[in-house]
């Protein structure tokens, strides 16, 4: 029998030879973690499809935002639940809407430890639950939101974000929101694409935790999930609109995706573990049925080894705890 001469077991037997090679290291700095907040609630309440995730209060955020900075996770991505809709999505534009709101606490809040985030989409704020608004037969109109995003995007810059999650798909969203941003004399924040966003079975948990109004679905405007191609088509648009940063979501089903991708961009790209994700892990941990520290450890760095420098994920105070621990 002839022996193998080479032997890629030699690196892989003890924890210090290991160590040493390993190609990649998780850095709490890389993770986001994603905040509900809800208008017109007393205490922070626990969402069933999200266990172990909270709608919080204005007050209760204070301590979220102060435990993820201490645990080193680089920023805070904040949703808005507000306690009324409309067509339009009033309360997004409205400085005292809960999203702006909650936006200025965590901002007081954060100072310079952790970069504050918002979400910028019309479906927490619509009676529809559509992420813009709908023209006379029902459909979503492209044009028409993206005047809403403008104005959006100017009240949450000067509410404190710092960084804009442009989520809602339309065409030309970058661009407008960039423009904007720049004659508010808001040429600092930062404008973060959802460029590859998927139409997804993995957001259900979510729509629970935005106390979604969506009857139908997105896929007028989120992408196929079949289209790998189009993913690259995507965030090239928004790079040449202005976004500094480009992101795919979901991450876990989406990594071929994520890793061209990256490939293709010079800004950096970073990548949601949604809501369906989480709670995927969640329940089958629960029962027993996975390591759930493992699959979080794996879930995550597989994320990052297709290529996103960051993760968005519902973990990341935790996991960056346990990596300081480590
Ligand atoms: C839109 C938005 C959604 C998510 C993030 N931003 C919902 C959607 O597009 O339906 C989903 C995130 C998750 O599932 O964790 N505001």
């Amino acid at each position: 029998m002839q022996k193998p001469v080479i032997r890629p077991r030699r690196l892989r037997q003890s924890v210090a030879m290991r160590n040493q090679v390993r190609e990649l290291n998780v850095h709490p700095n890389e993770l986001v973690l994603p905040v509900f907040v809800r208008e017109g609630i007393s205490e922070a309440q626990e969402i069933s499809s999200l266990p172990g995730i909270y709608q919080h209060t204005l007050d209760s955020i204070r301590g979220v935002v102060n435990e993820a900075a201490k645990a080193g996770v680089g920023g805070i991505m904040l949703f808005g639940v507000p306690a009324e809709r409309d067509a339009v999505g009033s309360g997004a534009t409205d400085p005292d809407g809960i999203l702006n709101r909650a936006l200025r606490v965590v901002a007081e809040e954060a100072g310079d430890a952790i970069t504050v985030q918002a979400d910028l989409c019309l479906d927490e704020f619509t009676d529809h639950g559509h992420c813009g608004v709908l023209d006379s037969r029902g459909r979503v109109d492209n044009d028409a939101t993206l005047e809403r995003y403008t104005e959006m995007a100017v009240v949450q810059a000067e509410s404190g974000a710092q960084i804009i999650g442009m989520s809602g798909m339309m065409d030309g969203q970058i661009a407008a929101a960039r423009d904007a941003l720049d004659d508010a004399g808001h040429d600092d924040a930062v404008l973060l694409a959802y460029s590859a966003k998927y139409a997804s079975a993995f957001y259900g948990p979510f729509r629970e935790a935005v106390d979604s109004q969506l009857q139908g679905d997105r896929r007028t405007y989120q992408m196929d999930p079949a289209n790998r191609r189009e993913g690259i088509l995507e965030a090239r648009l928004d790079i040449e609109e202005g976004a500094d940063i480009v992101m795919v979501k979901p991450a876990m089903s989406y990594l071929d995706v994520l890793a061209d991708v990256s490939a293709e961009s010079q800004v950096p790209v970073w990548a949601y573990q949604v809501s369906g994700e989480y709670a995927m892990i969640q329940a089958a941990a629960l029962n027993g049925w996975i390591d759930r520290e493992r699959a979080i450890a794996e879930s995550i760095v597989s994320i990052r080894r297709a290529g996103a420098d960051a993760v968005l994920t519902y973990f990341a105070t935790e996991y960056a705890q346990a990596l300081r621990a480590f």
